[in-house]
């Protein structure tokens, strides 16, 4: 199987090139980060307080996380519950952030997002993909933007769901955010010794097209 890892900071535009990546190469996509979102809601609806990492944990076993795969989308799942409309808001980004830095929490995602590589060729979208969850990948790319374009990239989604914030709140959220993932002490959101660095501030396609000849390069033979 084939598998790229595509790690970044939020906003870098991962899941867009990602998905159009996938899409080029026939590859699935996976969305980790959506992963450690629903893992928020989970704890957010169980009305658990974010300090309380020893009721985070035991709350683990509980949490039910699938892809499904319907009508050619990806759709994340919570037990039965469909909840990929819920896991985007600012609120849950920072339950998001929170749990994400628990061990325990990284380690009960671990198995399914090494299972969906070992079984896929994939493009997999996260902060530690290249570095902890598939340190074999065949081709590592860290994706970095400005962070005052990142801000507004991340802002015009917000307000397009109709939620109500700045773009000067979304550039404070996303630089606490970004201070936490990448100063942790488990699996820091940094890049890989081996990790290309692909620049996408510049034009979509041309970045691409870029991306794509690495990876023919990296995958032929
Ligand atoms: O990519 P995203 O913004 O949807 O990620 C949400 C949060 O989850 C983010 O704060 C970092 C964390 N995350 C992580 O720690 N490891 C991953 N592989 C993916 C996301």
């Amino acid at each position: 199987m084939i598998n790229i890892a595509l790690d970044g900071p939020s906003g870098a535009g991962k899941s867009t090139l990602a998905k159009a990546l996938a899409a080029k190469l026939g590859y699935i996509y996976t969305d980790t980060g959506a992963m450690y979102r629903t893992i928020g809601l989970a704890v957010k609806r169980a009305d658990i307080s974010l300090e309380y990492k020893d009721a985070i944990i035991a709350l683990l076993p509980a949490i039910k996380i699938s892809l499904r795969f319907e009508n050619g989308e990806q759709k994340i799942y919570l037990g039965e519950e469909d909840v990929g409309g819920l896991i985007r808001t600012n609120e849950i980004s920072s339950y998001a952030s929170k749990v994400s830095a628990i061990p325990e929490v990284r380690t009960h995602l671990l198995d399914l997002q090494r299972d969906i590589a070992a079984k896929n060729n994939v493009i997999m979208d996260g902060r530690d993909i290249g570095t902890v969850i598939l340190p074999n990948a065949d081709v590592k790319f860290f994706v970095t933007v400005s962070d005052k374009e990142r801000a507004r990239r991340r802002y015009k989604e917000l307000i397009a769901k109709g939620e109500n914030t700045t773009e000067e709140e979304v550039y404070e959220m996303m630089k606490a955010r970004d201070l936490q993932d990448s100063t942790r002490a488990v699996a820091p959101a940094i890049p890989a010794a081996d990790a290309i660095s692909l620049d996408n501030s510049g034009d979509f396609d041309e970045v691409i097209a870029k991306a794509l000849s690495i990876i023919e390069e990296k995958t032929k033979g």
